[in-house]
């Protein structure tokens, strides 16, 4: 297997930084800077219908940082292990998520905007989309 074994604890809540003025907020993610990996892909999910879930995925190289842009949603992480939930809800925090880790998206809120900042352009190959073989690649 190419790439080192992950497990749900490397997957960690990074605070980004907020520029905060009367007129609102700004946060700034800088790749390789804010967070460990350059940015070569952008992508959001918005629109979701409620009791909908997305996700239900591994990816083998991707890193990625996801981020409640607006209102809330939980991601469920699997590493093969051992499984947790985390809660997005702020714009100013990003949850990464490293390789060989099965992600499910639930419960989001309305108007929810799922954005996520990715470390590699979009490659079909480097999906795992059935649990069987996503548990035969990481065990
Ligand atoms: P998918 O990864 O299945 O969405 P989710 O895991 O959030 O439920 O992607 C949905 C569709 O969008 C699928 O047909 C693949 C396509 N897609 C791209 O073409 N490029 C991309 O960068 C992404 C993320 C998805």
């Amino acid at each position: 297997m190419d790439m080192e074994r992950n497990s749900v604890f490397d997957c960690v809540i990074l605070p980004l930084n907020k520029i905060h003025n009367r007129a609102g907020n700004i946060t700034i993610i800088e790749g390789e800077k804010s967070i460990p990996f350059e940015v070569k892909r952008i992508y959001y999910l918005y629109d979701i219908p409620g009791g909908e879930n997305r996700g239900g995925h591994a990816h083998k190289q991707l890193h990625q940082l996801m981020v409640a842009a607006s209102g809330s949603f939980d991601v469920m992480l699997d590493d093969g292990n051992n499984k947790k939930i985390v809660t997005l809800n702020r714009p100013d925090y990003g949850l990464l998520i490293v390789p060989g880790i099965w992600r499910e998206l639930m419960e989001f809120s309305s108007g929810a905007i799922c954005l996520v900042l990715a470390s590699e352009k979009y490659n079909i190959n480097d999906y795992l989309r059935d649990y069987e073989q996503f548990l035969n690649y990481v065990i």
